[in-house]
């Protein structure tokens, strides 16, 4: 009933050279979109010309932030209106390299998340403990309290437009992966975590992908959980035959 979602967050690798011709050696060879569904988070400043090679043809474009003012002084930022403009249907928010690194909050998540839905643009929003909260046993308080405050003020039917993206930090370029086991059940907490705000009907129809050292051969693993419904990738989606491979599977 969930359509899986593959999304690969290029974070700031690739040339725009190097952007298109990835676009070139997957396009075409991409599984029907009508089975799985699939988006690259490039740069911004590649953005505009992979929309237009995308045409709205698989893989699809998504940006790795966004602020949440349509407008205004905000030296270096990018907003929703401009990234709908260039064709930009997907943004990941939340991001805990943006949460380390660029004072990203609770609260700002919570801001973008609200202005990406109100332009059409379908956020993928970030949870996940570091490896001292999941030590301590806090893993599941510290994600589904991510969630709970992602979520302020955002409707049912918006909430149906979202991605979950639940990428423990400990997991993320390590190569240390989450066990099956281990990602299903931190997708199960998230998953009755919107059960708790919006009602186990809407909750089956919110999208949960697991983040952290996916490659084409865990990937399988992964999506037989019943809570996970597509990867965010980082490493394994620069290679355009990798991505393709995790395409095909899911
Ligand atoms: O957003 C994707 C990510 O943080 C995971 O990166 O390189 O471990 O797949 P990677």
């Amino acid at each position: 009933m969930r359509k899986p979602i593959i999304a690969g967050n290029w974070k700031m690798h690739k040339t725009l050279g190097e952007a298109e011709q990835f676009y070139a050696d997957v396009q075409g060879e991409i599984p029907d979109p009508a089975k799985v569904e699939t988006v690259i988070c490039a740069p911004y400043p590649f953005l505009y010309r992979l929309a237009g090679l995308s045409e709205g043809k698989a893989p699809s474009v998504g940006a790795q932030n966004m602020h949440w003012e349509d407008a205004g002084a905000f030296t270096g930022e990018v907003s929703p209106v401009q990234l709908k403009d260039l064709g930009v249907n997907y943004a990941i928010i939340g991001h805990s390299e943006r949460r380390e690194y660029s004072n990203e909050t609770d609260e700002t998540v919570n801001l973008k998340l609200k202005a990406a839905l109100g332009h059409g643009i379908i956020p993928i929003v970030c949870v996940g403990e570091t490896l001292e909260e999941r030590e301590e046993g806090r893993t599941e308080a510290k994600v589904s309290g991510q969630v709970k405050a992602a979520f302020v003020e955002v409707s049912r039917g918006e909430a149906e437009q979202t991605v979950i993206a639940y990428e423990p930090i400990w997991a993320i370029g390590t190569g240390k992966t989450a066990t099956s086991e281990e990602a299903g059940a931190v997708c199960r907490t998230i998953r009755n975590t919107l059960g708790e705000l919006y009602g186990g009907e809407t909750a089956a129809k919110i999208r949960i992908q697991y983040g952290g050292s996916v490659k084409p051969d865990n990937i399988g693993e992964l999506l037989a959980q019943p809570d996970i419904d597509g990867a965010l990738v980082g490493g394994a989606s620069l290679d355009p035959e990798s991505f393709l491979r995790l395409a095909e599977v899911a």
